[in-house]
């Protein structure tokens, strides 16, 4: 959702801010603006759509000219997406300018307030609250006044200011938003995430809740809530800019479905050391993991259904119960947690709200939380007892993919890691699942290395309207992914069901097909070998209503499936509780050509964002 950038330099300014704000395209937004000081005044030029009519509107940066400024991308709270609703956002006196992420909670009260002080409001956006409460504080030090302004804002926020009563300094503070700071040779930037600032530097300083930066070219001071002047430590980006571009693919989704068996060996190889798991990041005691009698999972969309997944196999390896929640439903329903509980919240970006906010209600409920998470340093990250980091690099892409899998490879390694902790599988057993394990990325090169009968199938099916998913166990969690892709990026309606509950009431949407048409589609998931027979007769009760069948299975259960299929994917044989980390990635690939059959926007899915920074 929303992206900031803020650059201050030799060089113009508004290219720079202008290349940043694409590089955060991929969050999702539907407005965009910048700011910059030139001949002595704040200059804005904003519209609603997308960067590239930001660049028309400046010539490509070439007539707005300055060497500090800052820019937006929106995605729409408070007000529709609109030219005035975008920002940058001027103060009454056209001083101060403000571009906002995050939600102010109280924008109405300080609305109110500020309108009978006399302020006049030119959107419906909280943000405006912002930069008028900022000039109503003004009283010469710009940065007393963000900090006052701050103290009476309820919410999230990252704000990037600017005032032209000073013009050589970019400020900015933030609240449970992300911002990252670039110090960079002879120009300095702040961004929401890393992608924005990796071409000008590496070197990033993270920022706590209540940091207070004053940016110039040549220097960065950062101060606390109270104006302290505080040290930061700076960190290093390890991956290579290329890992944030196309690289000659058409899509970044096709990409990183691409990157995955590299991924997945990333996330794994340095976890496995002669025959043993080592998570030297799991800084629990092994006492204190011996005597968690409960987990929980907490999630939202992909990362919930990778929940649902650790569920089968981390309860059948240890016997300790397992909960998955969304987490938008956790951090409302008073759980039961205590100190044997562990809390394990999983997310890619590390900033969705809800996540991080059920993270804070376990905490408070007394139970450790451990994360799972992707991008370093985010609040999911840092806020948890410890974070296992999943090691899928940047993912652009709305619809996750290589995120979802490399969480999935962290799980299979928390699962065989507790089960031996609490010795309740064999050493033999421990050994064999594991080098099974480091079989993944070479078994998940095999279902990239089908892409063409994949694409050939999705030429089949493409014109559908409702396609429904079944499957049993592993296989139904892996429905339920499989699922969400295809609706996300091809906009065809999907429902994922547990193959035995279709006849419960949802099999009377099951229609035959005629001359024209083909019957309702059907992809079963039949891959859990124990539970074959009872998929294939829930197959049977559905083809026999008239469904055309489309069935994901291993070379096991093929000759039992193809029977009662039109279609077949066939993924490699492996270990039982791997097969979801290679059904998924056919899913994925089917998802993909659907929708590039559709010509539906792959990598920017109407609606949907990237990082969903609001609950
Ligand atoms: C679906 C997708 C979303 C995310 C969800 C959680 O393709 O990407 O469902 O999985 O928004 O995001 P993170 O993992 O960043 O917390």
């Amino acid at each position: 959702m929303c992206g900031i950038v803020g650059f201050t330099g030799r060089e113009n300014a508004t290219p720079i801010i202008l290349d940043g704000l694409s590089k955060l395209e991929y969050r999702g937004y539907d407005s965009a603006g910048v700011v910059v000081y030139s001949d002595n005044k704040l200059k804005v030029t904003k519209c609603k759509g997308e960067v590239k009519e930001l660049y028309k509107a400046t010539d490509d940066g070439k007539a707005l000219v300055g060497n500090i400024g800052l820019g937006h991308t929106r995605w729409a709270t408070h007000g529709e997406p609109s030219d005035i609703n975008a920002h940058p956002h001027l103060s009454n006196d056209e001083h101060i300018a403000v571009v906002h992420n995050g939600i102010i909670e109280n924008y109405q009260k300080l609305r109110n307030m500020l309108e009978a002080q006399g302020f006049v409001f030119r959107s419906e956006t909280d943000t405006e609250v912002a930069v008028d409460l900022i000039q109503y504080f003004y009283k010469g030090n710009i940065l007393e006044a963000i900090a006052e302004a701050t103290r009476r804002m309820e919410g999230s926020y990252a704000l990037g200011v600017i005032c032209d009563n000073d013009p050589d300094t970019l400020y900015a503070v933030r609240k449970e938003s992300p911002l990252i700071v670039g110090k960079a040779d002879g120009c300095n930037l702040f961004a929401s995430d890393v992608t924005a600032l990796i071409k000008y530097t590496r070197d990033i300083y993270y920022l706590d809740d209540g940091d207070i930066i004053a940016m110039t070219a040549d220097d960065i001071k950062f101060y606390n809530s109270e104006l302290q002047p505080i040290e930061k430590e700076l960190s290093k980006i390890e991956w290579d800019i290329s890992a944030a571009e196309k690289g000659g693919y058409e899509h970044f989704m096709f990409k990183e479905i691409m990157e995955q068996p590299e991924v997945i060996h990333k996330t794994l190889s340095p976890r496995i050391r002669d025959g043993r798991i080592v998570l030297d990041e799991l800084t629990f005691s092994d006492e204190y993991l011996k005597n968690v009698n409960k987990l929980y999972i907490v999630a939202c969309g992909s990362a919930y259904h990778v929940g649902i997944i650790a569920k089968y196999n981390i309860e059948k390896l240890t016997r300790i119960p397992v909960e998955v929640a969304l987490a938008s439903e956790f951090r409302y329903y008073s759980p039961i947690l205590d100190e044997n509980t562990l809390v394990i919240c999983i997310s890619q970006s590390g900033t969705t709200a809800d996540t991080l906010a059920a993270l804070r209600e376990a905490k408070r409920l007394g139970a450790k939380v451990l994360s799972i998470v992707n991008v370093v340093g985010s609040f999911i990250a840092k806020e948890a007892d410890c974070v296992l980091y999943t090691h899928a690099g940047p993912e652009i892409a709305v619809a996750t993919t290589k995120g979802y899998s490399t969480q999935l490879a962290v799980t299979y390694l928390l699962g065989l890691y507790l089960a031996d902790l609490k010795g309740t599988v064999t050493k033999e057993e421990y050994s064999r699942l594991l080098s099974e394990l480091e079989k993944l990325p070479e078994q998940m090169q095999k279902v990239i290395d089908n892409k063409e009968h994949i694409q050939y199938l999705a030429s089949l099916y493409f014109n559908n309207d409702d396609i429904f998913f079944i499957g049993r166990n592993l296989d139904y969690a892996i429905t339920l992914e499989g699922s969400l892709k295809l609706k996300e990026i091809s906009y065809i309606h999907s429902e994922a069901y547990a193959a035995g509950e279709l006849k419960h009431g949802t099999i009377s949407l099951v229609e035959r097909g005629d001359e024209h048409k083909k019957g309702t589609l059907v992809i079963s998931i039949a891959t859990y070998l124990e539970l074959l027979e009872k998929t294939r007769s829930n197959v049977e009760e559905v083809r026999s209503r008239g469904a055309e069948i489309l069935t994901v299975t291993s070379p096991e259960g093929f000759e039992t499936m193809e029977k009662v299929s039109d279609n077949v994917i066939t993924i490699p044989s492996a270990e039982q509780m791997y097969t979801p980390s290679l059904a998924v990635v056919a899913l994925q690939l089917f998802s993909y050509y659907m929708a590039l059959l559709r010509g539906c926007s792959i990598d920017k899915p109407r609606n949907l964002a990237k990082s969903v920074t609001v609950e």
